[in-house]
């Protein structure tokens, strides 16, 4: 192109050597050379998969990753978006609902990021029609929303069940209904009753039966018109960030493993309960909905095990039956290590057995990626920490959240390696999106991109069956308030009537799903 009288090129060195002054250390050549065994063994790193590439096409690799892909999804597709319990709150006073974590976090100084309550948050709870006028023109089929556990149920019990509350999303779900929309509802949205964090949250096992009666509930009332169903959105949260753990902390190690022992049996109580009394009458769908960032090796010649601790975590007992071998053995090393008799806890024959094959498909909410690398914390001071390491590459484009990077071909790349790990399930994308901060341009450029790229990346992908995208509108971001905003839609907080505005992305989604994919 620039006229360069280039004759030649040299890939080097061809294998890891002595490098001077850095010794062995730098390991910079195509070929990996073990200097530990006396033969000095050599493997081929993806770097020289890729210069043989070069060589043999005596020029670029097509690169098909990086070009864009035309052509349609499913005809049954759901496209979706969705909010979270939090977001439909406002006016919770009028109609007596009970106390959720949230209303004691949001309200406790320096736990919310800038200071934000989350008490009116879209006023959603008067808004309904505007609601579903929005995602009339965004051409959605499916909407994601949560049930809040305290406005059906104020104490977290059904002693007393609030039928206001419970009215409110009865009329929702009729709205939706008539103007086309299906919903799609998640049981538990991180907001425990503050009765039942009162009692030790999901710290305590007797949570498995108050969630078992809280899901039987909205069963026998909602199900005759919902008929997708989620149990638990993002249980990894709720089991490292803290969200619903109980006034009492015994061990911090331990913690996020009883926490996520509690959950993973509450679901599968929740998707029997479902399966045994309702499905024959209902005939809907129940799962899980999982998250995970897609997991990149920093060094490609070193894969690692990329997921144990993550979506495996709860992926394995759902979907292949217990937690998996690494995870087992890596908790139980760093516990005798620090002296503990073990951390993670055990499911016994039978618990394995009727976890395994709880799910009628698999939810994935999935914002960006990850590169991570091994890394030795001392097995003293951290007998639960998982040995990984992650970083950002600097060179991906930012979003108005520091953990978010917009990275499209990590959710191909993660969707493929669910399809090869768990069964290629169906899968439902339950969240996917990105945020912005600071000064308000509704020309949200970021996520136009976002969506087109991501999406497209989800064409290429494995068995897709939904997409939603997080988030309709800018909403309560949990622990960051209100300064990170998601939404297709812009919502002015300094607006009285919180007045809501499409962004440009609004056009994007609609386009996407009015093509049912991309045309050339
Ligand atoms: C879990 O269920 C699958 C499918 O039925 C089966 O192949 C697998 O062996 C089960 N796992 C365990 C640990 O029993
Ligand atoms: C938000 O509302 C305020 C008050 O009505 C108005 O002055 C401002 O221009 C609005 N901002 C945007 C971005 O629409």
């Amino acid at each position: 192109v620039d006229g360069v009288r280039l004759r030649g090129y040299l890939g080097a060195p061809l294998m890891d050597s002595f490098e001077w002054l850095k010794g062995y250390i730098m390991g910079s050549g195509l070929y990996q050379v073990d200097f530990t065994k006396a033969d000095r063994p050599r493997t081929w790193k993806y770097s020289a998969r890729y210069y043989i590439d070069i060589v043999k096409q005596n020029g670029f690799p097509a690169g098909e990753d990086e070009l864009p892909l035309y052509g349609h999804f499913r005809d049954d597709m759901m496209w979706s978006t969705a909010t979270a319990s939090f977001q439909i709150e406002g006016g919770w006073r009028a109609d007596g609902k009970g106390l959720s974590i949230w209303d004691t976090f949001s309200h406790t100084p320096g736990k919310v990021k800038n200071g934000d309550t989350g008490d009116v948050a879209c006023d959603s709870y008067h808004r309904t029609d505007e609601d579903v006028r929005m995602l009339q023109a965004l051409g959605v089929k499916y909407y994601r929303f949560s049930i809040s556990w305290s406005r059906v149920l104020p104490d977290g019990t059904t002693a007393h069940v609030n039928e206001p509350g419970l009215k409110y999303y009865e009329n929702l779900i009729d709205k939706l209904l008539q103007a086309g929309i299906e919903p799609q509802v998640t049981l538990y949205h991180w907001d425990l009753p503050q009765g039942l964090e009162n009692m030790g949250g999901w710290q305590n096992v007797i949570m498995v039966e108050y969630f078992t009666q809280y899901a039987d509930l909205m069963f026998s009332r909602l199900g005759p018109k919902v008929k997708r169903w989620i149990t638990f959105n993002e249980p990894y949260i709720v089991a490292n960030l803290g969200y619903g753990y109980g006034n009492f902390a015994p061990d911090p190690g331990v913690i996020p493993y009883v926490v996520a022992h509690h959950l993973i049996k509450s679901h599968a109580e929740a998707w029997h309960l479902y399966n045994d009394k309702y499905r024959a009458a209902q005939g809907g769908q129940i799962s899980i909905t999982l998250n995970a960032d897609w997991a990149e090796p920093r060094n490609p010649y070193k894969q690692e095990d990329i997921d144990q601790f993550f979506l495996g975590w709860f992926a394995h007992p759902i979907y292949i039956g217990d937690y998996s071998e690494i995870m087992k053995t890596t908790i139980r090393e760093r516990s005798l290590a620090a002296g503990l008799p073990k951390s993670l806890p055990e499911f016994t024959p039978e618990e394995v057995q009727r976890i395994n094959g709880t799910h009628d498909y698999f939810g994935l909410n999935h914002y960006t990626t990850k590169l991570i690398f091994p890394i030795d914390y001392g097995l003293q001071q951290n007998y639960d920490a998982d040995g990984v390491g992650a970083v950002d590459d600097w060179s991906w484009l930012d979003s108005g959240s520091s953990w978010l990077k917009v990275t499209p071909f990590g959710i191909r790349r993660l969707l493929n390696h669910i399809k090869n790990t768990y069964g290629n399930p169906q899968i439902l994308i339950t969240e996917n999106g990105v945020s912005e901060k600071g000064p308000v341009d509704l020309n949200d450029v970021v996520r136009q991109h976002y969506y087109n790229s991501y999406i497209n990346e989800v064409l290429k992908g494995a068995d897709v069956r939904g997409y939603t995208a997080w988030s309709l509108m800018d909403n309560f971001e949990w622990a960051e308030g209100y300064s990170e905003r998601f939404g297709l839609y812009f919502v002015n907080r300094s607006d009285p009537k919180l007045t809501r505005t499409p962004k440009v992305s609004v056009q994007t989604f609609s386009t996407i799903i009015r093509c049912n994919g991309f045309v050339d």
